[in-house]
């Protein structure tokens, strides 16, 4: 029995997420929450037939605790997007909050759930996450995951592009670091099957996957960010975390973790001096298993990348520190 519960479900990237869950056959019950219209949502998912039970629920008479109630796993796309103009940084002020009070009902029905976050900006809504449940005393490192699937999803498809190369889902390459501009670091140089193209079309290549989600905010032209694409990433990343928690082995994939509670990543801290940071991530029964160290081989653009990742991340990760220890509990 797996419980898999969207806070966020009604939204432009918790609907279709949503709907990719409920077409996971590792699911078996499927808790659909917001602050509006997921009883709407649930109802429609619910006549597909598929083995998950899809069931809704409202703010009102302790909905969020009943929905993430014992739930094995809860994906978090609850919040606000973008519009043109604005950082993830932007939203800080509005999701942070959001982000606190699904943690604060987490940790008192549903401690040793696995939790996704994808509400942006995820460079502090993780660290705002790890704070509140280590006050509560329920924190495990292990299974606290910031989704940055998509930096890796565009960096694949952009390199397919440029490298005419067919089979896109062949092409694995680590994106590391933060999920917001200059925080993002596409590893190019690990790209497998390797490619190699002038330094004018690598630099263009960096910046389309560090602004990519420009691209699409533009495009939306006032109606929000990425949601569609969001909603593919989040499933990939909730799925493989599935799928390793059913005992399938040999799956990695970067995610933005608390580096000195997952094995391996006390030493990408030393280097990087960051707390959270996103590397490939060994995942397991026990949920991040081993973080594996990316850093080892960069070119010296890449450890330019670097070095602006790590100077910005820092104040992202303490402005959700401070946050969550300065804030009331939410309601
Ligand atoms: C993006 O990268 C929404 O943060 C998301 O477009």
């Amino acid at each position: 029995m797996v419980k898999a519960v969207v806070a966020g479900a009604a939204g432009g990237i918790g609907q279709p997420l949503s709907l990719l869950l409920k077409t996971c056959p590792l699911i078996t019950e499927l808790a659909l929450y917001d602050v509006v219209n997921s009883l709407g949502v649930a109802a429609d998912l619910s006549h597909i037939s598929t083995p998950a039970k899809v069931t809704g629920y409202l703010p009102p008479d302790d909905g969020g605790k009943k929905a993430m109630k014992d739930a094995d796993i809860i994906v978090i796309p609850a919040g606000i997007p973008r519009k043109p103009g604005m950082t993830r940084d932007d939203l800080f002020n509005i999701n942070a909050g959001i982000v606190k009070g699904l943690i604060e009902i987490i940790a008192e029905v549903a401690p040793k759930a696995y939790i996704l976050i994808i509400s942006n900006p995820v460079n502090s809504t993780v660290p705002i996450a790890a704070e509140v449940l280590k006050a509560k005393g329920v924190f495990n490192a292990q299974r606290l995951f910031g989704v940055t699937t998509l930096d890796i999803v565009r960096a694949e498809t952009f390199i397919a592009e440029v490298s005419g190369n067919k089979s896109v889902q062949s092409i694995n390459i680590p994106v590391i670091g933060g999920h917001s501009g200059e925080t993002i670091v596409p590893l190019f140089s690990q790209a497998k099957p390797s490619f190699s193209v002038d330094d004018e079309k690598l630099a263009a290549l960096v910046n389309r996957v560090q602004f990519g989600g420009d691209e699409v905010v533009k495009a939306k032209d006032g109606a929000g960010s990425a949601t569609l694409s969001m909603a593919y990433a989040g499933f990939r990343f909730a799925e493989k975390v599935l799928k390793a928690m059913n005992g399938e082995k040999g799956i990695v994939e970067p995610s933005f973790v608390y580096l000195q509670g997952v094995p391996g990543g006390e030493e990408i801290y030393k280097a990087t001096g960051c707390e959270f940071f996103s590397v490939p991530i060994e995942l397991g029964t026990n949920g991040a298993e081993k973080a594996l160290n990316p850093l080892t081989n960069l070119t010296d653009k890449e450890q330019t990348l670097l070095k602006a990742c790590t100077e910005a991340l820092g104040g992202h990760i303490k402005k959700g520190v401070t946050f969550a220890n300065s804030a009331p509990p939410q309601k």
